[in-house]
């Protein structure tokens, strides 16, 4: 998408809240409580109803989005809430991203084409801490014929092997493919395609973190 900042602003230019204000059912379902001081990213969070979400779990969040609208309206939902969000607009595969500092990473609905699937997923990998956990809904090549969201380019949508070569470095805990229905505001309703998972960065071996291949 050659401007996303200009595509999205426009769906979000609107007073109500385009996926709804509630998280995404399947976050809400398995994310965690936090212990104090764990430290969430919510990349893509749009409005900010997964990031309001993770607040109340007690992370302190970060997140990033392209459009400034939504970034907005993710404060605003924020404030209702009574928590606080780090939000920010701007494009995240123009950023460096920490290393080795969240503990837990969050996305939901985020499509790319495959270069940029690729630079997302390396970057999501390199700044979760070893252990860190990766939850994850996106939708699969079977939403194409849906209604209920998503872009209609199958290179920009999910199988469960390219799932597992993405998440090679992760122990999976939980994968599945699903028909679901989806009640997310306005632009998410009806049966839904999606790929829901579950994943821990796993630790650094020695031979990853210093390249010698003895002892
Ligand atoms: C389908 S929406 C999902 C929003 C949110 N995750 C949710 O489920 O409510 C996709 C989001 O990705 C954001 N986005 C797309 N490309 C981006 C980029 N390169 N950097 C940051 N955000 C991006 C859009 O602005 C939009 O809010």
């Amino acid at each position: 998408m050659a401007d996303p900042a200009s595509f999205w602003n426009e769906r979000y230019q609107r007073e109500d809240y385009l996926f709804g204000t509630e998280a995404n059912d399947f976050i809400r379902a398995v994310t965690p409580v936090a212990a104090p001081g764990m430290r969430a990213f919510a990349p893509a969070d749009g409005e900010g109803r997964n990031g309001v979400h993770l607040a109340r779990l007690g992370y302190e969040v970060s997140s990033i989005d392209a459009s400034n609208l939504a970034v907005d309206k993710a404060f605003a939902l924020a404030e209702s809430a009574g928590v606080t969000l780090n939000a920010r607009a701007g494009d995240m595969l123009e950023e460096d991203w920490p290393e080795n500092h969240y503990d837990l990473v969050v996305v939901c609905f985020m499509h790319f084409m495959p270069d940029d699937h690729d630079v997302f997923m390396g970057k999501i990998r390199q700044c979760l801490k070893p252990g860190g956990l990766l939850v994850m809904e996106n939708y699969t090549v079977d939403q194409i014929p849906l209604t209920s969201g998503g872009p209609k380019k199958p290179e920009m949508l999910l199988t469960p092997d390219r799932v597992r070569a993405d998440l090679a470095a992760y122990d999976i805990a939980f994968m599945q493919e699903i028909r679901r229905h989806l009640t997310e505001g306005p632009r998410h309703q009806g049966i839904a395609a999606t790929i829901q998972v579950i994943a821990r960065k796993k630790a650094q071996t020695s031979v990853e973190t210093d390249g010698k291949t003895g002892p």
